[in-house]
């Protein structure tokens, strides 16, 4: 087993990114709720983080970790709430702050701590609080200030015990990869975790879990249900089966491509083509919120047909992954997932319990993972698709001929992107499949065909984009390869838009 260092939960809503900014350290850290002394003392952690939470220290129900953490001799920092906690445990005062505090604000340190080796005297942290430490502890002396939260930091370095009223998880607190990086080595930590190494302790994990057990896996091509499967399959090899619904709406050769990357793994791996069902489904339907309901509920009613066939697995894997547990708030991220992936979870599929090997990890994290796993890098590298595919970029009805048509405009545009070079600058992009026709003239003749979109989209989060100004020949290349060599196109567009007011996709 890896050092590790433990987070203690207490609810705040950047508690994983403090697990991911430990790993990044290359140094395992667990994210845990709740533990009793013993537990924690069974994890043998190297250093303890205490996280922000919603909280008031002296509130009814308030969580607080077992004073005697702070007796392990092992390095705690604590961190918003967690610094609180530190406070009011060891004999400090917390109350509300006259002022609170939330965004932006600068932080300037006092005298010299080993927690702030390296940060400049004088820089900008991300607070969020309402509450603040009015008195340290006895022993403890207070390391940074801001205007209105005198102890915006304190410690009692003889104990190794640090805490700070802001949050140097996210990244708008500028030196807070730095602050982590002196916890780590004030953790002494060797630093020698790698992905690798969390690859091999899960699959052990699993492996002792389900034992002989049957899982099951709906596998969408996508990276996280890809990499979630392939982990699983490492773990209990033929007791998996991965059922790949083909519902005819993916990107050019995409379902030959994960046949054949899941070809190389020992699990079962049943593939249905089931584009001929969708498309009889979607026959006549234009309206966008039907079709993405018809394409959601047809992948469950083709997983269930299978699943019918294998009879009652013990375990059903998801390829969750944290933004979708941040999304769906803790503890419902399956049911989220699902819905956002292939529709909701088959209420019919006997199980007894859900798998979610990647719950801890962040999306870059997942692709680290697969390549450890031995997943081909189209794979891993693969941009975000809709679960609906193709579907929601076609505007209007879902024909063969129109998936046909968006399928090779759509290679024809990707090939030309990662040709220039310019893919991994891009969070996104696609060709859709406009409604619209209009005339055009090729060779003597007249012609009225469809008009393709160009999308290509930058983004940290999804939730908001803007267009990427690419170079105007990848543009026209593309646009001309695309008239010339897709039968049934004469025009190609390029979508400036912003999301907001636009959306990513186009339906
Ligand atoms: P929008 O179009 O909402 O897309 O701006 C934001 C991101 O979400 C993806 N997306 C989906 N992913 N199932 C998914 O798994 C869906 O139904 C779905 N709809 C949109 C989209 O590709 C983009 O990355």
């Amino acid at each position: 087993m890896s050092e590790m260092i433990l987070v203690l939960d207490f609810g705040g809503q950047y508690n994983q990114l403090i697990a991911r900014r430990v790993r990044e350290n290359n140094v395992y850290c667990e994210v845990h709720t709740g533990l009793d002394l013993e537990r924690i003392r069974a994890l043998q952690p190297v250093g303890i983080i205490l996280t922000g939470g919603p909280r008031s220290v002296y509130g009814e129900d308030a969580l607080l970790p077992p004073t005697e953490i702070f007796e392990l001799n092992v390095p705690v920092l604590g961190i918003c709430y967690g610094a609180q906690a530190m406070a009011k445990l060891l004999g400090g005062t917390v109350k509300p702050a006259q002022v609170s505090e939330y965004g932006k604000t600068q932080v300037e340190l006092v005298g010299a701590s080993k927690l702030f080796a390296g940060v400049e005297k004088k820089s900008v942290a991300w607070m969020s609080h309402t509450d603040r430490i009015f008195d340290v502890p006895e022993n403890f002396s207070v390391t940074a200030s801001t205007v209105n939260c005198p102890v915006a930091a304190m410690e009692d370095a003889a104990k190794n015990l640090y805490a700070v009223q802001f949050h140097p998880e996210v990244l708008h607190t500028v030196e807070g990869k730095k602050i982590f990086a002196n916890f780590v080595d004030i953790c002494g930590c060797k630093r020698d975790w790698r992905m690798s190494s969390f690859v091999a302790e899960s699959v052990n994990r699993l492996r002792e879990k389900i034992g002989g057990g049957k899982g099951l896996c709906a596998l969408s091509g996508g990276v996280d249900s890809s990499v979630a499967a392939v982990m699983l399959s490492h773990a209990v090899g033929k007791n998996l089966t991965c059922v790949f619904v083909d519902h005819g709406l993916l990107r050019k050769n995409e379902a030959a491509e994960v046949e054949a990357a899941f070809s190389k793994f020992d699990l079962n791996f049943v593939k249905i083509d089931a584009g001929e069902r969708f498309l009889t489904k979607l026959r006549g339907v234009t309206e966008p919120e039907r079709k993405r309901k018809i394409i959601g509920e047809e992948f469950i009613r083709v997983f269930e047909d299978v699943a019918k066939k294998i009879g009652a697995v013990d375990y059903l894997v998801q390829g969750t992954i944290y933004p979708d547990v941040i999304e769906s708030g803790l503890g419902k991220s399956a049911v989220i997932k699902s819905h956002h992936n292939v529709g909701g979870l088959p209420d019919f599929v006997d199980f007894k319990e859900i798998v979610e090997p990647l719950r801890l990890l962040f999306k870059d994290e997942v692709r680290q993972a697969g390549r450890e796993l031995g997943l081909p890098e189209t794979l891993v590298s693969r941009q975000p698709f809709p679960g609906p595919g193709l579907g929601i970029r076609i505007i209007g009805e879902v024909t063969a001929q129109k998936v046909s048509i968006v399928q090779e405009a759509d290679a024809i545009y990707r090939e030309e992107i990662s040709r220039a070079g310019v893919d991994k600058n891009l969070s996104q992009y696609f060709a859709a499949l406009t409604n619209m026709r209009s005339v055009g003239v090729m060779g003597d003749g007249r012609t009225y065909d469809f008009a393709i979109a160009l999308r290509a989209v930058l983004t940290d989060d999804f939730m908001t984009a803007e267009a990427a100004q690419l170079p105007w020949d990848v543009l026209s290349r593309a646009a001309n390869r695309i008239v010339n060599e897709v039968k049934g196109v004469n025009r190609v567009l390029y979508d400036c838009t912003t999301k907001p007011p636009a959306t990513i996709e186009f339906e």
